[in-house]
């Protein structure tokens, strides 16, 4: 059948004072470590950059612990020999496979794509009159409610649909017919306790999706913070510069007419 419209979710980093939730961010990269690493990529994002203004907000030694789990490949060195070693914060994500074409082998001959920029590399119509505000505007998050419903729209297809050997039904895929197995169940990532031993968040399919998709939009645009407050500086500089210049020319035309 048709491909419905993605819910549209309320994002902290929408609107032009958004701003993304440190502790989402958090639990969302647990959910890309524990979860989505295992087939995607996260080329474009190196460990240090969890630490930077603007993003998850990890420590500089939290960020060193973490890289130092990790193993990269390095060199020539001397002997002309390349060699692995653990990696440091300036050194980018391993991949979990050394090249696409591994990568769509052992996915059935689709390679999973690189999740780097993937909160703005997908989106949907909204048809008319959305897209006409939509062209104006990035205050609407069809990326990252696209990989949300994407994440929770694994079903059961409808009656007499046939779903090919390899592929998973989603509500949401173009086609329906997707490479990617249904990647997250209930209860499957641990999240951090709150004072009160419970889980800082619900541990299921839906809190994941978002939490991973927030995470994605960061690593889409780790300088989004950044861009809607200066962007907001900019537009109150101009009226204001507006009022002055509006003074300034009433005063110099004074004496004329
Ligand atoms: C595709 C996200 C886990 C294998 C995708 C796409 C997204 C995504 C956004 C692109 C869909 C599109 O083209 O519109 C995620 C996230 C994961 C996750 C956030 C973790 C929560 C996994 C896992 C596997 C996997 C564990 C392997 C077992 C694939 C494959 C594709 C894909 C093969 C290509 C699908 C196709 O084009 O038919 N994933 N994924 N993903 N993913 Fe994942």
């Amino acid at each position: 059948g048709e491909t419905p419209v993605p819910p549209q979710l309320k994002w902290t980093f929408s609107g032009p004072f958004g701003t993304f939730d440190r502790a989402q961010l958090q639990r969302g990269f647990k959910v890309y470590r524990e979860v989505c690493a295992s087939c995607h990529s996260l080329s474009y994002v190196a460990f240090r950059n969890l630490a930077e203004p603007g993003g998850p907000g990890f420590s500089e030694a939290q960020v060193k612990a973490l890289a130092a789990e990790y193993k990269v490949q390095d060199g020539p060195n001397d002997a002309g020999d390349m060699f692995e070693r653990p990696a440091r914060p300036a050194d980018r994500f391993p991949a979990p496979f050394p090249n696409e074409n591994a990568a769509a082998a052992a996915n059935g001959g689709k390679a999973p794509p690189d999740l780097s920029l993937i909160a703005k590399a997908r989106t949907y119509e909204r048809g008319f009159p959305w897209f006409v505000f939509d062209m104006f505007t990035q205050f609407a998050e069809t990326g990252p409610d696209y990989v949300h419903a994407l994440l929770t729209g694994y079903e059961e297809p409808p009656a007499g649909f046939q779903v090919p050997e390899g592929g998973h039904y989603n509500a949401y895929f173009p086609g329906h017919i997707i490479a990617m197995p249904k990647p997250l169940s209930d209860g499957q990532v641990e999240y951090p306790k709150d004072a009160n031993g419970q889980p800082q968040a619900p541990e299921t399919v839906e809190q994941y999706a978002r939490d991973v998709t927030a995470f994605l939009m960061w690593t889409a645009e780790p300088t989004l913070e950044a861009r809607k407050r200066i962007g907001f500086q900019v537009m109150l500089f101009l009226i204001v510069l507006s009022g002055l210049l509006y003074f300034t020319k009433k005063k110099i035309w004074a004496r004329v007419g």
